[in-house]
């Protein structure tokens, strides 16, 4: 492993006196029990706690002390993450490797701000995007907006994947209390044809617009579910005409969009400083904008927006993305936590943990730093999770009671959006028992003094001192939902920038397309092929050859 060449001033990561002591410490700290930590202060619960933008996070269920979080907090000064905040809000490349800004926050910045990429303000044309998006959307949920045949659109189809879908499918499942149902919207992601011909079951062509999504208009999978598309509406409509009224683009290839056939005028652009997967705030939320009306999506870039400027402006020890970034470096790197899950109790945030499967693993799954040596230490952990109540019913009973330790974050919100007898607090109930029976458990007297069987204690006891931070906000509106996932995205660049690593690039997804594109013609190739990949592939490629023949 190629090892970084440090100057004296910048020692690696790992051998700083902010880590260093950190190691220290956790060697102190790692054998208190949460029961002891709140057993010694009745402040506790309080004191670890912070709030912002109508989220309150309560991290006194961490296995910290005050001096656990100071010893991080100088950690986060030594690796400059103020700096390198100031650096992305400001528009410095610093996705070095891209040699890109990193501005998703000019997206959700207001009106008259300027913030200058190659010297140019990219503030008007985001929101003069803004504005185009909105014209649009009003003309369709109007009726004005026809279809080929003059009727009126009913269906909404998005084609894209990755961070062209999972925003738009978690934002649209998220505020679909808040959409206008009269309209449906359906996704379309996956290259497997099934998700084509479900996702248009039921839905008149006459009446369905497709939103092709896709940042380079050049990924396999939406080019070939927009081309499936086309073939239907040509099908069942004749006449390249009717493409320009069924298909609009949100892309940065406005030669490729041209190329398939859809009018320069129903295209909305993207640029290079957005990464994929924190751009459900810009045009790539055409469909959440449809869903839910201009105003809502405005209310939600609110919300992004003030979580911005707390990330940017509030001190590390009330900043919630800096002390939850830096609570998940805490058990990544010192406890050796191999994964995190995300539990909100709220259906409306089903597809959330799968949303931020691709902001946490696209960004922090890096092996080396931002100058290209091989780390020495564990970057970004696996993240998963499923909304409340369900997972207890399925996967709990592992972080209860396994053998890893798997920090949680549970999410819930107070007013429920459907409120129907004791639905919500039945629900709540369970989120606030779980944080409870994960952090302090059930000891073995416990368990004896409930008459239980000395030979069943061990499987009835619970240890306990399993890490949770809970957010709580009022209620699931547009606006919290893009403070949440501004809260996200900061953690995200917070323990990227501990890291040393580039959060914004994703070398890691070219290999397999490069192999997909080799073995294409391998499986469809009437000739039998030459097979040039090792024995095992090779022997893959021949059955699959064998039985689809069948
Ligand atoms: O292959 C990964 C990726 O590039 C993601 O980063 C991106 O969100 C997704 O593919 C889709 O890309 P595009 O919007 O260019 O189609």
């Amino acid at each position: 492993m190629s090892k970084r060449h440090h100057t004296d001033e910048t020692p690696p990561l790992t051998q700083t006196p902010a880590w260093k002591a950190l190691q220290a410490h956790h060697q102190a700290v790692r054998g208190l029990h949460l029961r002891e930590l709140f057993a010694d202060d009745p402040t506790r619960g309080e004191r670890f706690a912070a709030q912002a933008c109508g989220f309150y996070l309560d991290y006194s269920k961490n296995r910290i002390t005050t001096e656990t979080i100071q010893l991080l907090i100088q950690l986060a000064s030594a690796c400059h993450l103020r700096e390198r905040i100031e650096a992305m809000f400001t528009g410095q490349k610093i996705n070095v490797t891209e040699q890109r800004a990193v501005l998703h926050t000019a997206l959700r910045a207001p009106e008259g701000e300027r913030i200058l990429v190659d010297g140019k303000d990219v503030v008007p044309e985001v929101h003069a995007m803004l504005a185009r998006m909105a014209d649009f959307t009003r003309q369709v949920q109007g009726g004005q907006w026809r279809g080929h045949t003059g009727l009126p659109i009913r269906n909404i189809v998005n084609i894209g994947i990755g961070g062209s879908d999972l925003g738009p499918v978690m934002a649209y499942e998220a505020l679909r209390h808040y959409s206008q149902r009269k309209l449906n919207l359906r996704f379309i992601s996956n290259v497997d044809a099934t998700d084509f011909a479900e996702a248009t079951r039921g839905c008149r062509p006459e009446e369905t617009l497709f939103i092709v999504c896709s940042k380079t208009f050049k990924t396999l999978e939406t080019l070939t579910n927009a081309r499936t598309a086309r073939d239907w509406i040509l099908r069942e409509m004749g006449g390249e005409r009717a493409i320009s009224r069924h298909f609009v683009a949100v892309s940065t290839n406005a030669e490729g969009v041209a190329a398939f056939g859809i009018d320069a005028r129903h295209m909305f652009g993207l640029w290079d400083w957005d990464g994929g997967r924190y751009s459900m705030d810009s045009a790539i939320g055409l469909s959440t904008m449809l869903a839910i009306g201009p105003e809502h999506f405005h209310a939600m870039l609110g919300g992004f927006r003030a979580m911005d400027q707390h990330f940017r402006s509030a001190p590390f020890e009330y900043n919630l993305p800096v002390l939850m970034g830096l609570l998940s470096i805490w058990y990544n790197n010192f406890f050796d936590a191999q994964t995190a899950a995300v539990l909100p109790y709220d259906q409306y945030l089903k597809r959330f943990p799968a949303y931020l499967q691709q902001l946490t693993m696209e960004s922090n799954g890096k092996h080396v730093t931002l100058d290209g040596a091989e780390v020495d230490y564990q970057t970004g952990p696996v993240y998963w999770g499923e909304p409340g109540t369900n997972g207890q019913h399925s996967f709990y009973q592992l972080i209860h009671q396994g053998t890893r330790l798997i920090p949680c974050d549970f999410i819930g919100f107070c007013q429920p959006l459907n409120p129907m007898g004791r639905h919500h607090d039945l629900l709540m109930a369970n989120l606030f028992a779980q944080t409870e029976a994960l952090a302090f458990g059930k000891t073995r007297q416990e368990v004896l003094a409930e008459g239980t069987p000395a030979w069943l204690a061990p499987q009835r006891m619970f240890e306990g001192n399993r890490p949770t931070n809970t957010l709580l906000a009022q209620r699931l509106t547009p606006e919290a939902l893009g403070s949440l996932v501004a809260l996200y995205e900061h953690s995200v660049f917070t323990q990227g920038a501990i890291w040393q690593i580039d959060s914004f690039d994703q070398w890691g997804v070219e290999l397999g397309k490069t192999l997909a594109e080799r073995t294409i013609p391998e499986l469809e190739s009437v000739q039998e092929p030459a097979l040039e990949h090792d024995s095992s592939t090779n022997a893959l490629i021949r059955r699959y050859r064998q039985y689809r023949r069948q």
